[in-house]
C-alpha cells in the first residue's frame, strides 16, 4: 500500500506561478540531456565547452544511473556525479538531476524478482529494458525511498543544482500482480465504502458479476472475446492513474522536506493519456515535456505538436512550462523512424516550443549513444562529437533565444478558445472505442486545427478547468459527463459562450454507464436536440450537406438529431435518415450551442463550422495564412510577441494585421511579410 503524503506541491506554488527563467538567473534555460557516465572522463571538459559555446546553461543528468550513484544496496557513489558537476559548473552550466526509478539496477531485481511488473496473462516483465517495475511492489518503494533521499541529501545545497526531475515518463506498463490486485482492491473500498454502492455503481448484475467480497474484485483483462466490464476497466484506468502519482508524491515529499529551495518536475508526454496529468501537476513546481515532432510524417503538419504543447500547459492552468527533452536529431531504435529533418528545422521546431509558452528548451540528446538500444537515437552531436549542421542550429538558436529573453520573460499565451479534453471519455473510448475508426485525438484535432489554421490562439482545459475566460469551447466527444461538468457548460454558455459539443456527448455517467435519460443525456437540454437514432459509420458512406448546398464526407458516426429547441444547420445527404438533422445550433441566454453529430474527413468542414461560430461571437479568424505556417502568440502587459513558423520548404508570405518590429533586427517589418523556408520570425509591437 503506498502512503499519499500530507504535503503537496500546490500549497507551496498555487499562491504564485513559477516563475522559470527568474529560477535560472534571469537566464532563457537552454540545455541538453547529458550522461556523462557513458563517456570517458577525460571527454567532459571538452563537452562542457562545447556547450557553453553554444549557449547552453543547464544540463538534465543522472536519470538512468542508479547503478552508479548505488552499486550495492545502500552504499552509495556520488564522486563521479560531484566531479561532473564541477566541470559544468565551472561553464556556467547548472543541473535538473533526475531521480533514476525508471532503470533500477540489475542487483535490485536479482534480490526482489518482484519487483518487475507483471502483464495480464501472469508473466513478469524481464530485466534488461526500463520502466518495467511494479508500482505496488514494497521492496520497489523502499529502494525508490532510499535512493531519492541518499540524493537528496547529498546535493539539497549544491549551488549548481537548481532543480528535480521524478522519474522519467511515468506511465505504463500496468501491473496485473497480486500486490497490485490488492491495491486496486483497497482503492474500491475506499472509494465506494461499501460493496452495495460498488455493485450499484459498475451494474455488476450484468452477467451476474456481483460481488460478496473485496477480495473477490478482479484487474481486468480485456480481450475481444474476454471483455471485462466497463465500469470496473474505467476505475482501473483511474487508479493506475493515481497510483501513478502517489508513487510520483512518494518523491516530492521527500525532495520538499529535503531539498525546499530546488524545484520539482516530471518529464510528460504531452498527448499521453494514461496519466490524468492536470492531476499529476497539483504535485510539480512547474510542467516539463517530451517533444519529438517528427513522429508527425509530414512536417508541415505543425498541428500535432502544437495540440500537445497546448494540453501540456493546460494540464497545469497554462503556467508556462520547460521542454526537458526537444528533439535534437532523427529518432530510431532498432532502426531509424524516418528521414532525416533539414538541420533549420529543429530550430523551427525548439520556436515553436517557445510560442506555446516553453521558458526553457533541453534538447534530447547532448550525443547519440554508442551503446544500447538507443544507438539510432540522434543527439545533437553524432557519436564523433563534430561540429555538425545540428550543433551550428543549436548554437544560433541559443544565441538568439538568449538576445530574446528579456522580451519573453513574462510573457504568456491568451487564447480566446479552448479545447475540452476529458480523461474519463478518453480512457471509456480506449475501453470501448465505438467504432474501429473513432479516435478521440483526432476529433480534437479536426476543431484545434482549424482554429489553428485561422491564428487562433487555443488553450486546452480539463473539467476542473476554469472556462469563463473563453468565448468558445469545443468539448468533443464528451462520452463521460457528470452533472456539475453539465452544469459547469450550462454556465459558460449563459454567460454568452459558445460550445460546441459533437456525437457520443452524454451517453454515460461518471461510473461509465449509460444513461437512462434521453441522448444526448445531461446535454440534451443545452444543445437543443434529441438523439432517438444514431448510425455507426463502417463504410464512410454517409455525407452532409450544409448551408448553400455544400457537401461534406461524413464518417464514423452519425446521431440523428431531432431538433426540440435548436436550429438545423446542416442535415445528412444520403441513406433512410436524408434530410435529418447532423448539426444544429442552439441559442441559450446569451450563449450558443452547437451539436455537431458526425465526424467529417474534410478540413472544410471544420473550416465553415467555426467560421460560422467566429462570426456570431465576434472572433478573429486570419483565413489567409498559407499551409504550413504557423502563427503562434505570447503577450504581456499590452506587448504581443508574434511566432512565424514556416515548416516548408518554400519562401511563404504572411499578411499580418498591422505592421510589427523584428525581434532579433529591430526593423520594422511589412505587414505583408516574407518567411523564408524552414525560417522563423519573431516580432513584437513594442
Ligand atoms: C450470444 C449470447 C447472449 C448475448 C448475445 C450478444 O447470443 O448468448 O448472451 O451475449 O450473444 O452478444
Ligand atoms: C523518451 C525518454 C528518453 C529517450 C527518448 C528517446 O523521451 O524519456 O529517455 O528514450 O524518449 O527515445
Amino acid at each position: 500500500m503506498l502512503v499519499v503524503p500530507a504535503v503537496r506541491a500546490q500549497e507551496r506554488t498555487a499562491a504564485k506561478p513559477f516563475d522559470l527563467i527568474e529560477w535560472n538567473g534571469g537566464k532563457f534555460l537552454y540545455g541538453v540531456d547529458y550522461y556523462p557516465e557513458a563517456w570517458d572522463e577525460s571527454q567532459w571538459e571538452k563537452d562542457a565547452t562545447m556547450m557553453q559555446e553554444a549557449g547552453i546553461n543547464f544540463v538534465r543528468l543522472a536519470e538512468f544511473a542508479w547503478v552508479k550513484m548505488e552499486p550495492q544496496e545502500g552504499h552509495f557513489n556520488f564522486d563521479w556525479l560531484d566531479r561532473a558537476l564541477k566541470v559544468l559548473n565551472a561553464h556556467g552550466i547548472k543541473a535538473v538531476l533526475g531521480t533514476p526509478t525508471a532503470s533500477p539496477p540489475a542487483w535490485l531485481y536479482e534480490k526482489y524478482p518482484d519487483i518487475a511488473a507483471m502483464d495480464p496473462s501472469g508473466t513478469r516483465y524481464r530485466y534488461g529494458s526500463r520502466r518495467n517495475y511494479c508500482l505496488h511492489n514494497p521492496a520497489f518503494i523502499a529502494a525508490t525511498r532510499r535512493i531519492v533521499t541518499a540524493m537528496a541529501e547529498h546535493y539539497k545545497d549544491h549551488p549548481g543544482v537548481i532543480g528535480w526531475q521524478i522519474d522519467n515518463e511515468l506511465g505504463d506498463p500496468k501491473c496485473f500482480d497480486p500486490a497490485s490486485r490488492a491495491a486496486f482492491q483497497k482503492w474500491c473500498q475506499r472509494k465506494y465504502q461499501t460493496l452495495d454502492a460498488l455493485n450499484q455503481a459498475w451494474g455488476t448484475i450484468f452477467w451476474g458479476h456481483t460481488y460478496q467480497a473485496w477480495s473477490e474484485i478482479p484487474l481486468p483483462w480485456n480481450t475481444l472475446f474476454n471483455a471485462h466490464n466497463p465500469s470496473l476497466a474505467l476505475d482501473f484506468d483511474r487508479f493506475q492513474s493515481d497510483s501513478t502519482h502517489e508513487y510520483l508524491d512518494i518523491q516530492t515529499a521527500i525532495l520538499r522536506e529535503m531539498a525546499p529551495r530546488q524545484a520539482i518536475t516530471h518529464n510528460e508526454m504531452g498527448m499521453y493519456s494514461g496519466v490524468d496529468y492536470y492531476d499529476l501537476n497539483r504535485s510539480l513546481d512547474f510542467v516539463a515535456w517530451d517533444n519529438y515532432p517528427m513522429f508527425e510524417k509530414d512536417y508541415a503538419q505543425y498541428t500535432g505538436p502544437g495540440l500537445a504543447h497546448d494540453l501540456m500547459r493546460g494540464s497545469k492552468d497554462n503556467q508556462n512550462y520547460i521542454m526537458m527533452e526537444q528533439e535534437g536529431g532523427l529518432p530510431g531504435w532498432s532502426v531509424f523512424w524516418g528521414r532525416q529533418a533539414p538541420p533549420e528545422l529543429y530550430r523551427v521546431w525548439a520556436y515553436q516550443s517557445v510560442a506555446h509558452g516553453a521558458d526553457g528548451v533541453c534538447y534530447f540528446r547532448w550525443r547519440t549513444s554508442r551503446y544500447g538500444t538507443e544507438q539510432y537515437w540522434q543527439g545533437v552531436l553524432d557519436q564523433d562529437s563534430y561540429r555538425n549542421s545540428r550543433y551550428q542550429v543549436v548554437a544560433r538558436t541559443g544565441k538568439e533565444l538568449g538576445q530574446l529573453t528579456d522580451l519573453l520573460h513574462g510573457s504568456k499565451v491568451v487564447s480566446p478558445v479552448a479545447m475540452l479534453v476529458s480523461p474519463d471519455s478518453r480512457w471509456a473510448f480506449e475501453i470501448q472505442p465505438l467504432v474501429e475508426d473513432f479516435h478521440y485525438d483526432r476529433q480534437l484535432h479536426d476543431f484545434y486545427d482549424a482554429f489553428r489554421r485561422a491564428s487562433v490562439s487555443v488553450d486546452v482545459a480539463f473539467p476542473q478547468s476554469d472556462l469563463s475566460t473563453y468565448r468558445v469551447v469545443a468539448a468533443p466527444a464528451l462520452f463521460v459527463a457528470d452533472q456539475s461538468l453539465a452544469d459547469k457548460l450550462t454556465a459558460f454558455v449563459a454567460n454568452g459562450g459558445t460550445l460546441i459539443l459533437t456525437f457520443r456527448s452524454g451517453v454515460k455517467d461518471g461510473h461509465n454507464v449509460v444513461t437512462n435519460r434521453t441522448l444526448p443525456g445531461a446535454f440534451a437540454e443545452l444543445a437543443g436536440v434529441a438523439i432517438h437514432e444514431f448510425d455507426p459509420q463502417l463504410n464512410e458512406e454517409q455525407e452532409v450537406v450544409g448551408p448553400g448546398q455544400s457537401h461534406f464526407p461524413a464518417r464514423v458516426w452519425s446521431d440523428i438529431l431531432e431538433p426540440t429547441t435548436a436550429k438545423v444547420v446542416a442535415t445528412y445527404g444520403k441513406g433512410y435518415y436524408a434530410g435529418k438533422a447532423a448539426v444544429t445550433e442552439n441559442r441559450v441566454g446569451k450563449g450558443l450551442v452547437y451539436y455537431v453529430g458526425t465526424e467529417s474527413a474534410s478540413p472544410f468542414f471544420y473550416d465553415r463550422l467555426i467560421a460560422r461560430a467566429a462570426q456570431k461571437n465576434a472572433l478573429a479568424l486570419n483565413t489567409k495564412l498559407p499551409h504550413g505556417v504557423e502563427v503562434a502568440v505570447r503577450q504581456k502587459a499590452g506587448t504581443k510577441i508574434l511566432f512565424l513558423l514556416n515548416y516548408t520548404s518554400n519562401p511563404q508570405t504572411v499578411p499580418l494585421d498591422q505592421a510589427y518590429h523584428n525581434a532579433l533586427t529591430g526593423k520594422t517589418e511589412p505587414m505583408d511579410i516574407q518567411v523564408l523556408p524552414y525560417d522563423v520570425k519573431v516580432l513584437t509591437t513594442q
